[in-house]
């Protein structure tokens, strides 16, 4: 095998530019968001058990109590765009569509809170969504004070149908909106995603102002879109992974997996990429019925733990040889996590000895190798030439953790 490129990463450096300082984010928030699964379906009488209600969350939050997904950290449950009504009331605050939320927002986040998670809603920057519902422009303080009543816990906030000149502005002022209510809320941007068209966006005014960002187009369920948002990132990795830490991170948007899109290798590389990226882990899928695999991979200890590590660097795509690319993240305690891809889609597993990740260099002369995907296996100690390699299936993953042994 022929090596095709190789880069040395910055793996130490990370911007130490003050995050949005409301305490919220430490780790990447974990939850569920309806986006990607139930999209804009408001048509409650054709399709009342996947139709955008206050049904259909207080059922999701129900599952994720009964079936362990709060226990594995799963604590967001957000609404996305579709929620509202049409019109504004006598007042002038947003109201949620009074056929499918009945009880209204305020009593959907006790319900919520109730069962020890969190809800989450969604609004724009400008005058509409992006699916054309009512947007905040003009009513930021009003909406933010509206959602703070509510007992909401983080907002969603799109960038649809405003002038990308007048982004960064909107964006800020709902950020000062939402902490003068004097509640903590997760504010959650698209302001770089919406800006990228035309400039490389203002990282430092980002972090500054949000949780979490979006940079790049909105995943859909299928393999070509989740590889797409990883090699965005991959090609964007020097200006966008230095940003993320401890309150604000990148957001590559929803983990599709247990949908339809992805095979089970595919869920898989999605799972270990978004934990290498430090990404936000909001799935958009039916935890009503998902198959046993997905559940077990979504529920992953070991994956969240990557996920969530204390240090908080996102990780970098680290060489690419012939079919394979390595990604690694620094974890605390001097731990290496390495998500080798196999990135041919014919034939069958592929090995690559393990000295070829660039970071087994930084290990020592002994270092402890975890797999972690698709099994969980201990592989032992090995030294600085040693000859283990792994086997990767076609557009999977092989994730793995180093840990050296010092002397
Ligand atoms: C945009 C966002 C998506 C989703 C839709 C809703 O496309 O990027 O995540 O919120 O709007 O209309």
């Amino acid at each position: 095998m022929r090596c095709t490129g190789l880069l040395l990463i910055p793996l130490l450096i990370s911007h130490a530019v003050k995050a949005l300082d409301n305490g919220l984010a430490l780790t990447p928030i974990m939850g569920w968001l309806h986006w990607a699964r139930f999209m804009c379906n408001v048509d409650c009488d054709a399709d009342p058990d996947n139709c955008i209600s206050e049904r259909l969350f207080m059922q999701m939050a129900d599952v994720m109590v009964k079936e362990g997904w709060r226990d594995a950290g799963y604590e967001y449950v957000c609404l996305d765009d579709c929620w509202p009504s049409r019109r504004r009331d006598a007042s002038g605050g947003l109201q949620a569509d009074p056929a499918r939320f009945p009880g209204g927002i305020k009593k959907l986040a006790d319900y919520v809170h109730s069962k020890g998670l969190k809800l989450g809603i969604y609004s724009d920057v400008g005058a509409e969504t992006c699916a054309g519902y009512p947007g905040s422009l003009g009513h930021y303080e009003k909406d933010a004070q509206t959602f703070a009543h509510w007992g909401v816990d983080l907002l969603k906030f799109d960038g649809c149908n405003m002038r990308w000149t007048r982004l960064a502005e909107g964006y800020r002022n709902m950020s000062r909106a939402l902490n003068a209510t004097g509640s903590r809320m997760v504010y959650s941007c698209e302001w770089p995603l919406y800006e990228w068209d035309f400039h490389k966006p203002n990282y430092t005014a980002v972090r500054e102002t949000c949780n979490q960002w979006r940079n790049y187009a909105d995943v859909y369920d299928s393999w070509s879109s989740v590889k797409s948002i990883a090699e965005w990132t991959a090609l964007h990795q020097d200006a966008v992974a230095p940003w993320a830490g401890p309150g604000g991170w990148n957001d590559p948007d929803m983990l599709v997996i247990g949908n339809f899109g992805l095979s089970h290798d595919q869920q898989e590389s999605q799972m270990a990429l978004w934990a290498l990226m430090a990404a936000p882990l909001l799935m958009s899928n039916d935890l009503r019925s998902l198959c046993p695999r997905s559940k077990a991979l979504l529920q992953n200890r070991r994956v969240i733990a990557i996920n969530q590590d204390p240090l908080g660097r996102q990780g970098y795509r680290t060489a690419t040889l012939g079919s394979f690319e390595v990604w690694e993240r620094p974890l605390s305690n001097r731990v290496l996590a390495v998500a080798v891809r196999n990135k041919q889609e014919i034939g069958g597993p592929q090995k690559l000895p393990i000295v070829k990740v660039p970071g087994w260099r930084t290990c020592g002369s002994l270092c402890n190798v975890t797999q972690i995907l698709p099994q969980y296996k201990e592989m032992g100690v090995q030294r600085q030439r040693t000859d283990l390699a792994v086997a990767v299936n076609p557009s999977g993953v092989v994730l793995l953790t180093f840990q050296p042994i010092l002397d």
